[in-house]
C-alpha cells in the first residue's frame, strides 16, 4: 500500500526514543521528510538522518518557538503528530487522594494537554494551506479507570476531547485531526531505568523488571505482551495518510483490549 507520504514534511515530537523515534523511522522509510524534536536528541535519533530541533514542548512558548525555526526552514508542513508526553509517579504524588499537588497537576498536563494544543495552533496556519494532518497520541489509560495516576489519565481524556472538537472545526477546511490511543507500549517510559515504570515500582516496593513483565496480563492486554512502538507508528502514518481522507476525528485503539468497553 502506497501511504502517499513520499516527499511530504512531517514534524514529530517526542521522538527522540519510545514512540516517537519509530514514527521518524517509519516515516523516513516511506519517504517523507522529517523534522524531529525532543529536548535533547539521542544518537539513536541522529542515526535515522532526520533534522533535529529541540524545544521544551511543556514551556508556555516552547512549541511557538520551534514552530518558528521549523517554518523558517521551510514554511511547508504537511504533518503534525503530536507524541510527547508521560507522567510521573513519585511516591508523594501517588500518597495523594489526587494522585499529585497542583504543581503535579499543572506539570502533567502542560506536557500532556497544552503541548499538543501550543504545538497545534502554532502549527495550523501551515497545516491549512497544506491541506495536512495532525496525528495526536493519547493513551488508554484515559480509558481504563485507576489505569495510571489522575493528572495523566485526565490530561489524555482531555487530549482525546480536543482531538474531537478540532476535527470538526478545521476538517472541512482540509485539515484530518486523529488520536492514536496506545495500550502500555514498550518504550523507555516503561522499561527505562528512570522511567515512569521505574518510578511505579519504586513508589510500589515492587521489582521493576517484574511489574513490566506482569503489566500486560495486569491491564488485560489480550495478546500478553506490550505493544511493539513499531506497531503504533504504523498506526500514526496510517491516519497521517493523505490515502485516508475519510479517517477524520477518530480514537483509534492500539491496545491488545485493555479497553473492556465497545
Ligand atoms: N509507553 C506506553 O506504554 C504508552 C502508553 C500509552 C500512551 N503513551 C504515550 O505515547 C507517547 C510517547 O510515549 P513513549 O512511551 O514513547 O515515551 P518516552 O519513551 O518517555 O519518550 C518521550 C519523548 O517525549 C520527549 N519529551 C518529554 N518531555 C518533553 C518536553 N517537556 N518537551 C519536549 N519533548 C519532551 C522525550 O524527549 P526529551 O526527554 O529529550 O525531551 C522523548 O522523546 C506519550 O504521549 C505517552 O503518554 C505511551
Amino acid at each position: 500500500m502506497d501511504l502517499q507520504l513520499t516527499g511530504r514534511r512531517v514534524l514529530v515530537t517526542g521522538a527522540s526514543r519510545g514512540i516517537g523515534l519509530e514514527v521518524v523511522r517509519a516515516a523516513l522509510a516511506e519517504g517523507a521528510r522529517v523534522v524531529a524534536t525532543a529536548r535533547r536528541t539521542t544518537p539513536e535519533l541522529e542515526a535515522t538522518g532526520a533534522t533535529f530541533v529541540a524545544a521544551d514542548l511543556a514551556t508556555a512558548d516552547g512549541p511557538r518557538l520551534l514552530l518558528e525555526e521549523v517554518l523558517e526552514q521551510d514554511p511547508h508542513l504537511d504533518v503534525l503528530v503530536n507524541n510527547a508526553g508521560g507522567g510521573s509517579a513519585d511516591p508523594g504524588s501517588l500518597a495523594d487522594p489526587v494522585d499529585g499537588d497542583d504543581d503535579t497537576w499543572a506539570d502533567t498536563l502542560a506536557l500532556n494537554l497544552l503541548a499538543a494544543v501550543r504545538t497545534t495552533r502554532a502549527a495550523l496556519p501551515a497545516l491549512l494551506a497544506a491541506r495536512g494532518a495532525v496525528v495526536n497520541v493519547g493513551s488508554d489509560s484515559a480509558r481504563r479507570s485507576m489505569a495510571a495516576p489522575l493528572p495523566y489519565t485526565a490530561a489524555k481524556a482531555a487530549l482525546a476531547a480536543f482531538s474531537r472538537g478540532l476535527a470538526e472545526k478545521v476538517g472541512p477546511r482540509g485539515v484530518r485531526v486523529n488520536t492514536v490511543s496506545p495500550g502500555g507500549t514498550r518504550t523507555p517510559l516503561l522499561v527505562g531505568p528512570d522511567g515512569f515504570g521505574a518510578q511505579l515500582a519504586g513508589a510500589l516496593g515492587v521489582d521493576h523488571d517484574a511489574l513490566v513483565a506482569g503489566m500486560a496480563q495486569q491491564n488485560g492486554m489480550l495478546t500478553g505482551e506490550l505493544v511493539d512502538p513499531a506497531e503504533i507508528a504504523r498506526t500514526v502514518l496510517l491516519l497521517a495518510s493523505p490515502a485516508m481522507p475519510s479517517a477524520i476525528g477518530q480514537n483509534w485503539a492500539v491496545d491488545a483490549g485493555s479497553v473492556k468497553v465497545a
